[in-house]
């Protein structure tokens, strides 16, 4: 039996625009979500969840054909989560038959997932899952895989999963932790100064899938949508060069720059069509707690926002902002997949 985990993450920039090859900048964070695999005698897949969000609930899910889970969150999560559990477990034979230059070895396994990562809500959620299962599940079969091969096929169980609307930034910043930047095919490390996240959940989740398909669309439409998600892209290059600025010198006012970046990249993506109104609320109030900036995270739609406040204002102000539902300070996780025991 092998536990792995693997953290979730925020977008300090980019997120919509890196699926059309701009950069991405995102940053792992300390929540994690923990998989165990235990092999089985059969060849069934059996997934035990439980904490699949902050808390106020739990999921008890055996992937039985006749098993019904009994939750009090939308079944479709739960449904979308169990779909990146397959598609992690696929992967996960598919990688031990390549290392043995043999076919995908038919076995079954009892999958237990325990995470503090809301689910569909923008901190990454179903990259961590699919990346913690694949390496707990290659590891429970012997094999070790490096961060690099287990990002590589953990993007493309969320690629099957997404119906090919995914980028690697999510999967790969999972899988080594830190901050990372993302450009098409090209995924690496990047120095960060600590950042002082403040995150603000609105309770809810977005559908990534039609929250994507949504902004191609209006890109496809109009010439400046198709602006806007460039304009991001020059917003990361320019976050880029102020927060390698910041690493190197975390006294100068270089978080400040961060911040009004941050809030350069809510508009657009508010004028995209994927903001809503609690996580606007959210923005609003800790921007105006004094925050350094604020933005929302993920796929947007609802769920979680950013922001960058050392002081203990933005939580205060978003505990008592109507249309949140919790919020928390998040430390960069310098870790990325890891083994908690075997
Ligand atoms: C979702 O967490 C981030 C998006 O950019 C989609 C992706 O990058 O796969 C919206």
């Amino acid at each position: 039996m092998v536990t792995s985990s693997a953290p979730g993450k925020v977008y300090l920039f980019g997120e919509h625009a890196v699926v059309y090859g701009e950069p991405a900048v995102p940053c792992a964070i300390e929540r994690r979500a923990r998989v165990t695999v235990e092999q089985r005698s059969d060849s069934k897949l059996r997934v035990h969840a439980e904490d699949l969000s902050l808390d106020g609930f739990t999921v008890e899910y055996s992937g039985d054909a006749d098993g019904h889970p009994d939750i009090d969150v939308s079944e479709s999560l739960v449904e979308a989560a169990m779909g990146y559990v397959d598609a992690a477990v696929d992967q996960a034979r598919d990688a031990v038959a390549e290392q043995r230059g043999e076919d995908a070895p038919a076995v079954g396994f009892d999958v237990s997932i325990a995470s503090d990562i809301p689910l569909g809500a923008g901190l990454g959620s179903s990259a961590a899952v699919t990346v913690a299962g694949i390496d707990a599940a290659t590891r429970e079969l012997g094999v070790e895989l490096s961060s690099e091969t287990i990002a590589d096929r953990a993007f493309r169980a969320e690629y099957d999963v997404q119906k090919g609307q995914a980028s690697r930034a999510d999967t790969f910043c999972s899988a080594t932790g830190g901050a990372v930047r993302v450009e098409g095919d090209d995924c690496r490390g990047i120095g960060a100064p600590d950042l002082p996240f403040v995150i603000g959940f609105d309770g809810g989740a977005g559908d990534t899938g039609k929250l994507v398909a949504g902004v191609r669309e209006l890109r496809d439409e109009y010439g400046f949508a198709a602006d806007t998600v460039e304009a991001i892209g020059d917003i990361v290059r320019r976050g880029e060069q102020v927060l390698a600025d910041a690493a190197e010198d975390p006294e100068s006012d270089r978080i400040d720059e961060l911040g009004d970046l941050m809030d350069f990249n809510h508009g657009l993506l508010e004028a995209l069509g994927v903001s809503s109104r609690s996580l606007d609320s959210m923005v609003w109030a800790a921007r105006d707690a004094g925050a350094r900036g604020a933005k929302l995270t993920g796929a947007g739609g609802g769920g979680c926002i950013v922001a960058l406040d050392e002081t203990d204002e933005t939580e205060t102000a978003l505990e008592f902002t109507p249309g949140c539902e919790t919020a928390f300070r998040a430390e960069l996780a310098t870790d990325g997949v890891r083994v908690e025991s075997s």
